[in-house]
């Protein structure tokens, strides 16, 4: 049971919002005008009609987190209505992990998918993590497991393992450090080898081969999102929208990334639209991240390739409303495992300062 979740807080949170038709859920004349703010900060991607369905969630669910002494977390993938109106933190896989080593609360609300849920916990064993959907999962981390880690090990003696964080923490606790996008090329250097085992995704293996000596062994995952670009759609949208600039994500195909202006992990991407101001960019990954950037870059017009991750999109605001009240899915993993694999994350934390 969480520290907080005491018999009284959790029927008066269950009495508010848990039950079919509750008061507290409705939008009123009243809730429009304490919620217009945060509408007002989403209207450019959010249409007027869709955010009644929104706004008693919002409201809801930023008052429960105050009194469960709870923090959001929220990836950069996260649609507008959760990324810029109940997040406590936003960021790429990196980002969060570092916040969650450092959160200053009992609870942690993971909005993304479940590798990055556990990546919280590991961080934080202290803490209760919870996810608001368990199947939220990854199809890299649905792409190899502890035991395949233990037969590459065999099948190259010696060679040190690094592992995308997009893994299980079975995986992570196999393995000699994690990495993720925006760390991945330092963190192979870092282990001064001549040869380096990199799981599971295949795209950010070869990625990261381009830009060092190091020779780089593979895995054969790869991002079912990220993987249907391909070169001719880039091409065509080039010629389609004279002066458009595109940004890409290192989980495309090689031949998606070498016709793409700029590549990076979903921070790197957002703060090269920030810093570079385009008149029209293409980013080259999940579609909902355009939105967020979009409400930010007034003036820069987004060409939007719509590929949404599916695992992403079962994080809503009515579960993560109910993770709060019923303090579910919480995060658990096996003591043994679990030291392992926060060696694993620890490490990375550590050479990526
Ligand atoms: P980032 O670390 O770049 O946020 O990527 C995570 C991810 O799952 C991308 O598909
Ligand atoms: Fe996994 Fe791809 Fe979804 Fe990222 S976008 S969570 S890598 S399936």
């Amino acid at each position: 049971m969480a520290p907080l979740e005491t018999a009284a807080a959790t029927s008066e949170a269950v009495r508010k919002y848990g039950v079919l038709d509750m008061p507290d859920l409705e939008y009123t004349p009243e809730l429009a005008k304490e919620t217009a703010h945060a509408y007002d900060r989403i209207s450019s991607v959010v249409p007027p009609v869709e955010w009644p369905a929104f706004a008693p969630y919002v409201k809801a669910i930023n008052e429960l987190k105050k009194e469960r002494n709870a923090v959001i977390l929220a990836h950069n993938y996260m649609t507008p209505e959760i990324f810029h109106c109940i997040a406590d933190f936003v960021g790429d896989s990196l980002q969060l992990a570092v916040e969650a080593s450092k959160v200053d609360a009992e609870i942690i609300v993971q909005c993304g998918v479940h590798f990055m849920a556990e990546t919280s916990k590991l961080l934080s064993p202290e803490k209760t993590v919870l996810i608001p959907d368990m199947k939220a999962g990854c199809s890299l981390a649905a792409a190899i497991t502890g035991a395949d880690v233990r037969a590459l090990r065999e099948a190259y003696p010696g060679v040190p393992v690094v592992t995308y964080a997009n893994c299980s923490a079975d995986v992570k606790a196999e393995c000699d450090v994690c990495c993720t996008s925006s760390n991945a090329v330092k963190i192979v250097e870092s282990l001064n080898s001549p040869r380096v085992i990199f799981v599971p995704d295949q795209y950010l293996a070869k990625y990261v081969a381009k830009q060092t000596d190091v020779e780089i062994i593979a895995w054969k995952g790869q991002c079912e999102v990220h993987e249907r670009f391909t070169a001719e759609d880039l091409r065509a949208a080039r010629e389609a929208e004279a002066g458009l600039r595109i940004i890409a994500h290192p989980e495309c195909p090689p031949d998606v990334l070498a016709e793409a202006d700029f590549t990076g992990s979903t921070s790197g991407m957002i703060n090269w639209v920030k810093d570079n101001r385009p008149s029209k960019v293409m980013m080259v990954t999940e579609c909902s991240m355009s939105d967020n950037v979009a409400v930010e870059t007034p003036g820069v017009e987004f060409i939007r390739p719509c590929n949404l991750c599916p695992y992403m999109k079962l994080i809503t605001l009515p579960k993560i409303l109910d993770s709060l009240v019923y303090m579910k899915e919480e995060i658990v993993i096996d003591p043994a495992v679990a030291e392992r694999a926060r060696h694993s994350v620890e490490r990375m934390v550590e050479l990526s300062k």
